[in-house]
């Protein structure tokens, strides 16, 4: 295996050569050229919206390349669909990771396996081998036996990975693979990335937190509106040039957030508690505050976001909004109380993605823009056009489907969406996942600009520049209670990892 893998290092793996994507007027992809040897760890780096999923899509054959050409392995490829793309060697992690959720991990891992090699029935003792060779392949202990739903989110994603590597995977392609991640589940992928380069496959992946793309990546390409802007090895940039080629221009680091004027109190939380999730939570926040909430995945902070608007309901304790008791559990109490939720997971929780963006800005508005039982939709559609250019919603047309949208822009029509209801109390669970450098940093001013308005904001975040950056104070969460209290400004962010791990 090894000497195949340095022979082969001699010829691309993928050539893809001034290939352009159009979807209708949209010109997606103008004229790319990008090479991929075997064992390369490849970043594609760029704005949302700059192409970088649409690359993948045609890699993958589940979308045509308008023009150019596409070499996989050495064949040139004028017509590519998923099923040829795959017996070629290209793997797409999808962010859904589409496994099957009844079954078990061996079965998951074995399955793509046994449709190449039309072994419809192998024997569970087979698929479990298998599944136990590959995980330890890449150095992981997870059981064979159980079944993929109850596997945490970066379990399900290794599980993806040892199905790709079952079925020969030459290059595995994740597009923005650690988002759903904490920081030690980043480091642990990052680790088992390194081990399939060492092993000749090719990995190609996307991400918007840059330090990590430099880390592992031997080689980066940029995109920026659909043209391949920069590349080159990864040595030769650094955060700040990596987001100069992506934006086309500097994007200042964040100032730390500032400490803010005492003003009313808005939410009162007390002894909140949910078996198994959370206990003894108790908090308050006040009027224009932003609170960070910190803590690693399993720290219960998730469903404590859920139980605050209702999602999930707590068995006991007392939640007050402006001195008025709100009904645990019932997240249309919440709404009328004035508290806006914007979920982390915006693509399956936050979203109609076969509505218009313009109506998924307004849904929740229709009673703001009627009078005497006339919707005046002008004013509705003008108060969400306004809301899509103030988040910098990249779209041709605001008339259009969401799941037209780049990954990125859906992102922020969720958070228009919340935005446009101007609520008392919004909770932010990961207000920047999935969001370019430059747009980050437009979020961020723009929660500071809420915040000034006098809304009281939860940010529940992993992103500690981002904590730090936005939080008038910072709750620390471990095993499902608040453990620390932090005020802004006292703590770095070398200190604050340390308060969370310890
Ligand atoms: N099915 C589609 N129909 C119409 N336009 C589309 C479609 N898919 C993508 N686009 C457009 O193509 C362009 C590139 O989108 P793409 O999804 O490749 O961006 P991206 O770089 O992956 O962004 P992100 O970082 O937000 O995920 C965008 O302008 C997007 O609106
Ligand atoms: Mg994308």
């Amino acid at each position: 295996m090894p000497d195949d893998a340095t022979e082969r290092t001699s010829s691309p793996f993928v050539r893809l050569h001034n290939v352009i994507k159009h979807y209708g007027g949209v010109v997606a992809l103008d004229g790319v050229d990008v090479t991929i040897q075997p064992g390369e760890a490849v970043c594609l780096a760029g704005e949302n919206g700059s192409g970088k999923s649409t690359l993948i899509k045609i890699l993958a054959g589940v979308e045509q390349a308008t023009g150019g050409e596409v070499h996989i392995g050495g064949v040139r490829h004028t017509t590519l669909d998923p099923r040829v793309s795959a017996a070629a060697g290209v793997m797409v992690i999808y962010q859904d990771f589409s496994l099957f959720p009844n079954l078990s991990v061996a079965e998951n891992i074995a399955f793509s396996r046994e449709l190449t090699d039309g072994e419809k029935f192998a024997s569970q003792r087979r698929n479990k081998q298998l599944a136990r060779k590959v995980l330890e392949r890449i150095g992981v202990d997870i059981s064979v036996s159980e079944r993929v739903e109850n596997l945490s989110v970066a379990h399900k994603q290794l599980v993806a990975i040892c199905r790709a590597l079952a079925s020969n995977a030459r290059l595995i392609i994740m597009d923005e693979p650690t988002t759903a991640l904490t920081e030690r589940e980043v480091r642990s992928l990052l680790g088992i990335i390194r081990k399939l380069k060492d092993d000749g496959i090719a990995v190609l992946f996307v991400s918007h937190k840059l330090a990590e793309v430099l880390e592992v990546c031997e080689t980066v390409f940029v995109l920026r509106n659909g043209k391949l802007v920069a590349d080159g090895p990864a040595s030769e940039f650094d955060a700040a040039s990596l987001t100069r080629h992506m934006t086309g221009r500097d994007v200042p680091d964040s100032p730390p957030s500032t400490a803010q004027a005492v003003q009313n109190l808005l939410l009162e939380v007390s002894e909140l508690h949910k078996q198994g999730a959370f206990e003894n939570v108790s908090f308050s926040l006040r009027e224009g505050e932003v609170l960070g909430i910190s803590g690693l995945l399993g720290s219960g902070r998730t469903s404590l976001a859920k139980a605050l608007f209702g999602l999930v309901k707590a068995d006991s304790g007392t939640m007050k909004m402006e001195d008025n008791s709100i009904a645990l559990g019932d997240p249309l109490a919440a709404t009328q109380a004035g508290i806006g939720y914007v979920p982390e997971d915006r693509l399956t929780e936050g979203l109609f993605l076969t509505q218009s963006i313009v109506r998924n800005v307004s849904v929740g508005r229709l009673d703001s823009h009627t009078s005497k039982g006339f919707l005046n939709l002008q004013s509705l559609t003008g108060e969400a056009a306004d809301w899509l250019k103030r988040l910098t919603v990249k779209a041709p047309d605001i008339h259009a489907d969401v799941k037209s949208l780049s990954g990125g822009n859906q992102q922020r029509v969720a958070l228009a969406r919340w935005m446009a209801r101007a609520p008392k109390l919004l909770i932010l669970n990961g207000p920047s996942v999935g969001v370019d450098v430059g747009s980050k940093a437009d979020i961020h001013d723009i929660i500071r600009e809420l915040s000034q308005q006098g809304i009281g904001i939860i940010v529940i975040s992993d992103d500690l520049p981002e904590i730090l950056s936005v939080c008038h104070r910072i709750l620390i969460m471990k095993n499902g209670q608040l453990t620390d209290e932090i005020a802004s400004g006292t703590i770095d962010e070398t200190e604050l990892t340390h308060r969370l791990a310890s």
